[in-house]
């Protein structure tokens, strides 16, 4: 999977990548209903080259986390917020299904998730997420899954998907997380084709 992941991110700009979003509105969205402190650890799992990291560093976010399992992807997000933004991002390059350093996580006030969950397609690989989200997420701490809706994308990057909406989502944290809000979102590829995803915000029992 590092070898797919970084092959991609090596072939493309970070904006012609169909995920690509120049403000990511619906994240932003979900964030501003967190009540959060903007020193308290914000993890973006499966970051990329993510614009919702540019937006949290602009907010005066300083506790962040941004892990990905291609090197090649944390490197362009790098590289473009330049060295003095980048400094203040806790670079992680692991992968999610096999975490050794995500696994280590503690407290953090806000888990987000735009895409990544959905490539998961073994149970075994969703139980090892779930568990170390329930490692790193704090009580009273906010998670943000974003994936392909029920009639969304079967396959993304080439790879198949698990299509998701919110009661799946709710179903797979389990009742420890509430569901504060969810919606449908079509986004739109650089190439104008649409692609539905399913957003959820839930919060961690006190
Ligand atoms: C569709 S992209 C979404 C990237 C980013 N979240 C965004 O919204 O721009 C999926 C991302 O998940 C990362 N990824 C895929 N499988 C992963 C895994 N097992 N562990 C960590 N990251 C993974 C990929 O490298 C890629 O950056």
């Amino acid at each position: 999977m590092k070898e797919h992941w970084d092959e991609i991110y090596e072939a493309l700009d970070v904006d012609e990548l169909t995920w690509y979003e120049e403000i990511p509105e619906p994240s932003i969205k979900l964030l501003s209903q967190c009540h959060i402190n903007k020193d308290e650890p914000v993890l973006d799992v499966g970051a990329g080259a993510s614009t919702f990291i540019d937006y949290l560093i602009n907010q005066g976010f300083s506790n962040i986390i941004a892990a990905d399992i291609s090197e090649i992807a944390l490197g362009k997000l790098r590289a473009r917020l330049g060295k003095e933004k980048a400094s203040l991002v806790r670079w992680i390059a692991d992968d999610i299904t096999q975490p050794i350093h995500i696994q280590d996580l503690r407290d953090i006030a806000l888990w987000h998730d735009r895409a990544v969950l959905h490539f998961l397609l073994e149970e075994n690989q969703r139980r090892v997420y779930l568990s170390t989200l329930k490692k790193a997420v704090k009580k009273g701490g906010y998670v943000i899954i974003a994936a392909f809706s029920l009639t969304g994308a079967k396959k993304c990057t080439g790879l198949e998907v698990r299509n998701y909406d919110h009661n799946m989502l709710a179903e797979f944290l389990g009742k420890e997380f509430i569901l504060l809000d969810h919606f449908d979102y079509t986004y739109h590829t650089p190439a104008g084709v649409p692609r539905p995803y399913v957003y959820t915000l839930f919060q961690r029992n006190s």
